[in-house]
């Protein structure tokens, strides 16, 4: 049966751990389909893993409807989430129709990065038909903002406002909440305050759901490792062999282990 907005629910409910990982096409969407993951990822991160560019910035709406259209027809029943690319829902207005033509793509949710100002937009799209994940912490849309890639949430003030703004948006309609790079304990808080489920990358072992960049858990990444970064493909025979391991460590929660967690 095809992943759902309410089969995610059904996960939080029943406190079982449900996975996430990026596909930037066919073939690949179809593995991690076929391997039980049950959310696919467009990121824009595409721009880094498949551009070569120092951020994501650079990515555009033609080039994230061409990778959902691929991802869409591989995908054999995850839901498909898309990233909404750098100032394509700086207004509400510009958020309906961008969001529209990633629908239109075949992406089942997009996801905005951002805090408290998105809670108007999160509203409109959510009224007209468009399931929204709002992603906090780490945002790196803003890593211009935040001087480079930190970990966020450290102090007692700003932790606090990070679940404020996670409230506010799941009020406003936000169906599923992203925390990357956030203290295991200010995600687990954030967890238990609102109803959506939450998905977590290098933000502990609590959250509802884990999502990493497919390349990184096949040990491709080039550059600096992540602290939250796990090959799968060590121990694995094959791709879909390291996926579905992937999956099984979500779920028992063997992963994230405490060496890719952020403590405080
Ligand atoms: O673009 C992306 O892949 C992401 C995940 C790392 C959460 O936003
Ligand atoms: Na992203």
């Amino acid at each position: 049966m095809a992943v759902t907005i309410n089969t995610l629910r059904e996960y939080k409910q029943k406190g079982e751990a449900f996975s996430v990982l990026t596909s930037y096409d066919a073939t690949f969407a179809q593995i991690v389909s076929e391997a039980g993951v049950d959310v696919i990822l467009i990121g824009d991160s595409l721009g880094m893993v498949l551009q070569g560019h120092d951020s994501t910035l650079p990515v555009t709406m033609d080039q994230m409807v061409y990778h959902i259209s691929s991802v869409a027809k591989g995908n054999r029943g995850s839901l498909i989430m898309a990233d909404m690319p750098f100032m394509t829902y700086g207004t509400t207005e510009a958020a309906l129709e961008n969001a529209a033509e990633l629908m239109r793509a075949g992406a089942h949710m997009v996801k905005l990065e951002g805090t408290g100002w998105m809670k108007d937009t999160i509203h409109a799209l959510s009224e007209r038909g468009v399931p929204v994940c709002a992603h906090l912490g780490l945002t790196p849309q803003f890593v211009n903002k935040f001087g480079g890639y930190k970990v966020q949430g450290r102090d007692e003030k700003h932790a606090e406002l990070m679940i404020e703004h996670a409230c506010e948006l799941v009020a406003a309609g936000a169906d599923v909440i992203l925390l990357e790079c956030v203290p295991a304990p200010l995600a687990a808080r954030i967890t238990q305050a609102v109803q959506a489920p939450v998905i977590g990358i290098g933000a502990g072992a609590e959250t509802d759901g884990q999502v990493l960049v497919v390349h990184d858990m096949l040990g491709m990444t080039t550059g600096r490792k992540p602290r939250f970064v796990k090959d799968f493909l060590a121990e694995a025979s094959s791709v879909k062999g390291a996926i579905e391991a992937y999956v099984a460590a979500v779920r028992d929660r063997s992963f994230p282990a405490e060496e890719h967690t952020f403590k405080a």
